[in-house]
């Protein structure tokens, strides 16, 4: 997203109104076509109003994710991990009372509501835009960045029950090579993970987050069951469980979306049940070409 001097939010949408435009499965927008991505003009705006306002901290830390490729689990982890030891046992009180997507600033959509809240509680700050529209002061203030990858076919499955259409924030494949990038530039920076290894192999995984958030769970805690308390607290059993999330809503007013809609399987491979290997094959063939060269592969 572009630089340049800060602009009034009416700046942006007559950008937005130049810009290609075509329908998104979802109803309630068009979808547009901007520099790299498809985007909601809402968070578009949003990403355009952060790219010149947001002042990030060095100590802040961004949890990136293509939407459906498990966004509320990387960051139920994420604030578990961090707020475990405080005195007020936040992680507890924060996930029990709010669907994950509110305990953490959303980059692109809340920070335009509220641009004066950057004395956050958490450090913590979630976005779904592509590595090269993220605004330049995290890059400056070198934040470190948590992405999650997943299986396309699963990611574009659960896009399917969760909106239909031209993936937003996609092409997928640039968002994942974006971060992948990043990741092997700057390894101490940008830490990549994958939803197959967090299913597979979740203590192990939750652990290497946790240290890369500078919250390591300690010997003691790990004999103690720390980690797995973390495990179970952010369980897809556990969270969608909760009133909140049985109940609740995320989102403004006419726009809100119920919780539920955000723990669905959480399954590896559920693709299979809803597309034919011949389908499948087409999905990894349409991405070894966008791949091809990269280095990297899912
Ligand atoms: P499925 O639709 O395959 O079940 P996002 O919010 O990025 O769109 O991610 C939604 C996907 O993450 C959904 O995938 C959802 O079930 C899964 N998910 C949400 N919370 C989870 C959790 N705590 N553990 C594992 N998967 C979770």
């Amino acid at each position: 997203v572009e630089n340049g001097p800060p602009k009034a939010p009416a700046a942006y949408k007559e950008i937005i109104s130049t810009l290609p435009s075509e329908n998104g499965w979802k109803v309630f927008q068009q979808l547009c076509f901007y520099q790299c991505f498809w985007c909601f003009p809402l968070h578009l705006e949003g990403a355009m109003y952060a790219r010149h306002h947001f002042k990030a901290q060095p100590t802040d830390v961004l949890l990136c994710s293509a939407p459906k490729t498990g966004t509320p689990w990387l960051k139920a982890l994420s604030v578990a991990i961090v707020t475990r030891n405080s005195a007020a046992d936040n992680a507890n009180n924060l996930l029990l009372n709010k669907v994950p997507h509110e305990c953490i600033m959303f980059l692109e959509k809340d920070f335009i509501k509220n641009p004066t809240d950057q004395e956050r509680l958490l450090r913590l700050v979630a976005t779904h835009l592509p590595y090269a529209a993220l605004p330049k002061s995290i890059l400056d203030a070198g934040c470190k960045i948590v992405y999650i990858c997943r299986d396309p076919k699963d990611a574009f499955v659960s896009l399917w029950h969760f909106a239909r259409g031209r993936s937003n924030f996609g092409p997928y494949w640039d968002h994942v090579l974006g971060y992948w990038k990043a990741s092997q530039e700057s390894p101490e920076k940008v830490l990549f993970m994958n939803y197959e290894d967090l299913l597979g192999d979740t203590i192990n995984q939750v652990k290497r987050l946790a240290e890369f958030l500078g919250h390591p769970f300690s010997t003691e805690e790990e004999k103690q069951g720390a980690v797995e308390k973390v495990i179970s607290l952010c369980s897809l059993e556990n969270l969608s469980n909760l009133e909140i999330n049985k109940t609740g809503k995320y989102g403004d007013a006419e726009k809100a979306i119920e919780n539920t809609v955000y723990f669905r399987k959480g399954e590896v491979g559920d693709w299979k049940n809803y597309l034919t290997p011949e389908m499948g094959d087409q999905l990894d063939t349409i991405m070894e070409e966008k791949l091809s060269g990269s280095g990297f592969t899912f």
